[in-house]
């Protein structure tokens, strides 16, 4: 009986706390309607669409490149995409479902549809966020794993990078609450450090971080984290899920 009683009391402190970065990340939304004219570049960036998209790379979103690629010589290209900005849905790039924007005026959306559509001659990268270098390091066991980033700065170990640092830092503002603090374990959500060590990829945990399943009582991050500080949080929490990172505050570059 006690049990369920503080259960469902800190239960209600999480929805309480919570609510406000709910507002803020539709908050930054509405930024977007205070519009003296901007580029539609600029109204990617003011707006959530930066969260899940960059001009040359895919992140929860195909590239806007890709975008652009996929629709040149279409005539009624920027007529489909402005409905698709509008409404949202998914099924034409993957399965993950890109949020509606009804709060966005339709003039805001041309620009953006005539931003994206003159993107179709750039490159398209890989991948977001890594240099190309490969960084090895020994686990506690012994076994060696290699990262495509840096979890410690080099020869400095155990100071961490500043991304480390700062996905400790937003980890421990905004995910602790429900998913445990430093990663550890929590009843109110699963635990990420797990869902790493089973190999959920940077990819997949901003698929999952920036829409959230509202249903299920994960708030969507989109608009209010970018995707480098996302993935800043992904990599602090793989970097516990290796056992490197230890629980706490970790000695930074800066130090
Ligand atoms: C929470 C993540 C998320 C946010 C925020 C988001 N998108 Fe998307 N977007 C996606 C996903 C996922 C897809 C692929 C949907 C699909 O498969 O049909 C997509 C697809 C698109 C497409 C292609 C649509 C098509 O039919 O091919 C455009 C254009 C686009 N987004 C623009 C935007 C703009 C502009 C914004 C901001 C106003 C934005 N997106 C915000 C995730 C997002
Ligand atoms: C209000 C509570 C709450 C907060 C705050 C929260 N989450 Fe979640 N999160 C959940 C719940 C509940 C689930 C499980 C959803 C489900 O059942 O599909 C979840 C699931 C996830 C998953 C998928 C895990 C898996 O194993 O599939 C990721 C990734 C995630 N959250 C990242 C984050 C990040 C990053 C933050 C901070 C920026 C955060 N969450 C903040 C409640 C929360």
């Amino acid at each position: 009986m006690s049990n369920c009683f503080i259960r469902s009391v800190s239960l209600s402190i999480v929805s309480m706390l919570a609510a406000p970065w709910i507002q803020a990340s539709s908050g930054a939304g509405a930024g977007l309607q205070a519009g003296n004219p901007q580029s539609g570049e600029q109204l990617t960036k003011a707006g959530d669409c930066s969260s899940c998209h960059a001009a040359d790379h895919e992140v929860v979103g195909p590239a806007y490149s890709e975008i652009a690629k996929k629709y040149a010589g279409q005539s009624d290209a920027a007529n489909k995409l402005a409905q698709r900005i509008k409404e949202g849905g998914s099924g034409n790039w993957g399965t993950t479902q890109m949020p509606p924007h009804y709060e966005l005026p339709d003039v805001q959306i041309q620009e953006i549809v005539s931003w994206i559509l003159s993107l179709k001659d750039t490159p398209t990268a890989r991948a977001s966020a890594t240099d190309g270098k490969k960084y090895s390091y020994t686990l506690q066991d012994g076994k060696t794993i290699t990262l495509d980033f840096p979890l410690f700065v080099e020869g400095k170990e155990p100071k961490v990078t500043k991304d480390v640092f700062r996905g400790y830092e937003l980890y421990n503002s905004y995910c602790y609450r429900c998913h445990g603090t430093d990663a550890t374990e929590s009843e109110l959500a699963p635990s990420l450090r797990h869902a790493l060590e089973i190999g959920m990829t940077p990819q997949q945990f901003l698929a999952v971080a920036m829409p959230g399943r509202e249903d299920k009582g994960m708030p969507s991050w989109a608009g209010f984290l970018s995707e480098e500080e996302m993935t800043g949080i992904y990599r602090y929490v793989k970097g516990r899920s290796l056992g490197l990172v230890p629980v706490g505050r970790p000695p930074s570059e800066s130090e």
